[in-house]
């Protein structure tokens, strides 16, 4: 696992947009893990910001979404389609028929989540896969025991999560309490994995994640478990890491072929 611990919030965002745009410079059609929450706004901004002053085009970008709310319609403001289509997809420019997401309102859940497994694999691998972290060690919707082999199904929120996620609604009780999300499995497979954290609120899920046991109940710990798996954080998010002094003399001492911004594998 590479750690990389920055001064501010916005230097995470620079760092991983800056490894995401080396790729897409590389090969246009590369195929995104694209993931909602705040963490990666901070990405999409700067990617933005590529588009707009640098001439980065992601027009052919191929991306597939973690997860999707179950219960809210698409055109729902807070379904994870519509937030990606409003954070992401229009500000980069890219076409929304290559960006997919689980179908939440499908009458077959156990379906769709199959036909998502089947479109990931017929279109995949995804070559870089955006991630954030929740308070209690969860990725994508992998609430604290879900299996390091689980493949997109549906899963039922954890409490914390839907009062974290909350904010984004007009009273606690309608966030949904369910979800679609690719499993850990299914996360795993993606070949190169780059996971942004910023603020004390998550010191202790990235210490666990990052310094703690391989544990279904810190899901972000499968991370330890990728042989390209690059955790970008901010000095808050990095405060309970033990080894910090360790990750940051490796980080400046890296050897040129590992320059950062250059995707290994
Ligand atoms: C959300 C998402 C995750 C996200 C996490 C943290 O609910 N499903 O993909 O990484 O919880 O969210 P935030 O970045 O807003 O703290």
């Amino acid at each position: 696992m590479q750690v990389v611990i920055v001064p501010t919030p916005a230097e995470v965002g620079r760092l991983a947009a800056a490894k995401i745009g080396h790729l897409v410079r590389g090969r246009p059609d590369t195929v995104l893990g694209l993931a909602t929450g705040s963490s990666p706004l901070a990405i999409y901004a700067e990617l933005a910001r590529q588009v707009a002053e640098e001439g980065l085009d992601c027009s052919q970008v191929r991306a597939f979404a973690l997860d999707e709310y179950v219960g809210l319609p698409p055109e729902h403001p807070e379904s994870y389609r519509s937030v990606l289509m409003r954070d992401v997809v229009e500000p980069l420019g890219m076409d929304p028929s290559n960006v997919h997401v689980p179908d939440g309102s499908a009458a077959d859940v156990a379906a769709a989540c199959e036909a998502y497994e089947a479109q990931i694999a017929e279109t995949g691998p995804v070559a870089l896969q955006i991630l954030g972290i929740g308070a209690n060690g969860h990725i994508g919707f992998n609430e604290p025991t879900s299996s390091f082999a689980s493949r997109t199904r549906i899963k039922t929120l954890a409490p914390q999560t839907r009062a974290d996620n909350a904010r984004f609604f007009d009273s606690p009780e309608q966030v949904p309490t369910h979800c679609l999300t690719q499993g850990l499995g299914t996360i795993l497979d993606a070949t190169t994995l780059v996971l942004v954290a910023q603020g004390e609120t998550k010191a202790d899920a990235v210490a666990k994640m990052v310094e703690g046991p391989v544990s279904s109940m810190c899901p972000g710990s499968a991370l330890q478990l990728h042989r390209d798996a690059n955790v970008i954080v901010d000095e808050a998010a990095a405060s309970r890491l033990t080894l910090a002094d360790y990750y940051r003399y490796t980080f400046a001492n890296r050897p040129a072929w590992q320059r950062f911004e250059t995707p290994r594998g």
